[in-house]
């Protein structure tokens, strides 16, 4: 009986990969450039979505975790994610919107910004991570980051 759940379940999953290609197409080697910033994005939001929740309440305060966290979202930040935004990258599946090739200065800003309010985030978690409202406004502060970029240079839905 489990066993046949299993089955019927993986045959669900194999249809649905079938049926639906471009959600499940992670890593695409025809566009690296666009598939390893998705994933960078991915990875990051990976550390800051949990932090999130427990600042919010959603998810129980465990101050191992958030260090764990706090510290994994600063060093992820480190990574110089401009190299995957390189001239010819613009087009294909992407929601960077072409603006960021015309105004790479202020693309690089908003990154930089990002990696001052994560770095922040991590002092303030690593020094206090029990001062939940310290910990609160850093994050703000992190979220700030990604919308600021988001806001001008993410698009809400595939371009092409
Ligand atoms: C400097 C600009 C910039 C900053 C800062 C930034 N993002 Fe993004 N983000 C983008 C762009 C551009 C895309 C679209 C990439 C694409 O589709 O090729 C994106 C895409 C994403 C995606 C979708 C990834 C996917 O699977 O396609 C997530 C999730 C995301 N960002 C989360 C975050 C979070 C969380 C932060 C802050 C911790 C953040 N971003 C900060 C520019 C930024």
């Amino acid at each position: 009986m489990r066993k046949l759940l299993r089955h019927s379940l993986i045959a669900a999953g194999l249809s649905a990969a079938i049926a639906a290609p471009l959600a499940v197409a992670h890593f695409d080697d025809k566009e690296p450039l666009q598939s390893w910033r998705q994933s960078y994005f991915a990875l990051l939001a990976a550390n800051f979505g949990p932090i999130g929740a427990m600042v919010k309440g959603e998810a129980p305060w465990d101050e191992a975790k958030l260090k764990a966290y706090a510290e994994d979202l600063e060093h992820i930040s480190e990574v110089d994610a401009l190299r995957f935004f390189a001239p010819g990258s613009d087009k294909g599946q992407t929601r960077a919107k072409p603006e960021i090739w015309n105004n790479m200065q202020d693309f690089s800003d908003k990154y930089a910004a990002l990696q001052r309010a994560a770095d922040t985030l991590e002092d303030v978690v690593e020094d206090s991570a029990g001062d939940r409202k310290a910990v609160a406004q850093a994050f703000g502060e992190v979220g700030k980051a990604c919308k600021a970029c988001h806001d001008d240079y993410k698009a809400k839905n595939y371009l092409y």
